[in-house]
């Protein structure tokens, strides 16, 4: 059977790579950097990568079947200088760029999320532009276009401190992407270009990476498990359910770990061994190690000591 996608090259899972992710090494190259950030059905980043092969490009993505889309794309460029990532874009800028690594970024129809309750979803907010700013060379460009106006003028109103100068142009469709072509067939004829031009550098403290080490525990009853959901200071936790193998003495921990804006399933796992009951993290879990993963571990630990 010939898979969708013909080949998994350029996909890297992220949970392999080094934190930050020396790209040059990826490449195998020391070639300018760019991304793309939501690259949908991947015509845009194959066309860059064809068209451009003195440059690398890393795409995040969050939809898989896009993905699929966009490797069978991939598979007909040239060029080995394109690789792709199914994650969202925001832990991706916080752990997987050095400061000062990617000479351009493209954005092309971020969701603008028109409705007001729904305006918390947007992804230009100015900490996330601060953010971006410190991933970007001197000079450096994000390039964001979008078919919605008021989304344009949200995303000025982020701007001021976080160390970008602006051009506005209305722009005829000039990118012929999957959802251009719906707004031009639903009759839109101007769209928006916004470049964003880094002129200061922003000073942002590096992040600590959780240490979830492998604990042992003194106590240990999965009948009885418990846990409180957990909120403060950015960081929520909520125990989801235990699965518990009486066979293999192995219980399956499921928990929602939530860290400003980066939101994780993860699963840990408690097994007995003949030295007693020990916690690790379940193979497979998809993690960034977030501040909020530390607690989320640190509660584990209380709640399966606790007796009740
Ligand atoms: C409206 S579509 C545009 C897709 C493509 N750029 C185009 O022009 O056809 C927006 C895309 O951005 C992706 N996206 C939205 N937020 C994202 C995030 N935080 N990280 C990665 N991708 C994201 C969505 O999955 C979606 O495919």
């Amino acid at each position: 059977m010939t898979p969708f996608y013909i080949s998994l090259k350029p996909f890297l899972d992220y949970r392999k790579l080094p934190r930050p992710t020396l790209w040059n090494e990826i490449f195998a190259n020391q070639k300018p950097l760019e991304v793309e950030i939501g690259f949908g059905n991947g015509e845009y980043l194959a066309r860059l990568a064809e068209s451009r092969p003195d440059t690398n490009f890393v795409g995040f993505e969050e939809y898989c079947e896009r993905i699929h889309k966009t490797l069978r794309k991939l598979s007909r460029v040239n060029n080995d200088n394109v690789r792709v990532l199914r994650m969202d874009v925001r832990p991706a800028f916080e752990y997987l760029f050095s400061p000062e690594s990617i000479s351009y970024i493209h954005c092309l129809y971020p969701p603008p999320w028109p409705k007001k309750s729904d305006i918390k979803h947007r992804l230009f907010t100015t900490d996330f532009l601060k953010r971006v700013n410190h991933r970007l060379t001197l000079n450096g460009v994000l390039k964001i276009v979008t078919d919605h106006h008021p989304y344009i003028l949200w995303v000025q109103e982020q701007l001021p401190t976080s160390g970008f100068k602006a051009t506005l142009k209305s722009i005829a469709a000039s990118y012929d992407t999957k959802f251009e072509r719906k707004w031009v067939e639903g009759g839109q004829k101007e769209f928006y270009e916004l470049i964003l031009t880094k002129e200061e550098s922003m000073e942002l403290p590096q992040k600590k990476e959780a240490d979830v080490k492998l604990y042992r525990l003194n106590h240990f009853d999965p009948h009885h498990f418990q846990m409180k959901p957990y909120s403060e200071s950015g960081i929520a936790v909520v125990f989801k359910d235990i699965l518990y193998d009486e066979a293999k003495k192995t219980a399956l921990i499921h928990l929602l770990v939530n860290d400003e804006h980066i939101f994780q399933n993860i699963r840990v796992v408690v097994y007995q061994t003949p030295q007693g009951w020990q916690m690790n993290l379940a193979e497979g879990t998809m993690m960034m190690p977030t501040a909020g993963i530390a607690k989320a571990w640190e509660l584990v630990y209380e709640a399966a000591q606790s007796r009740v």
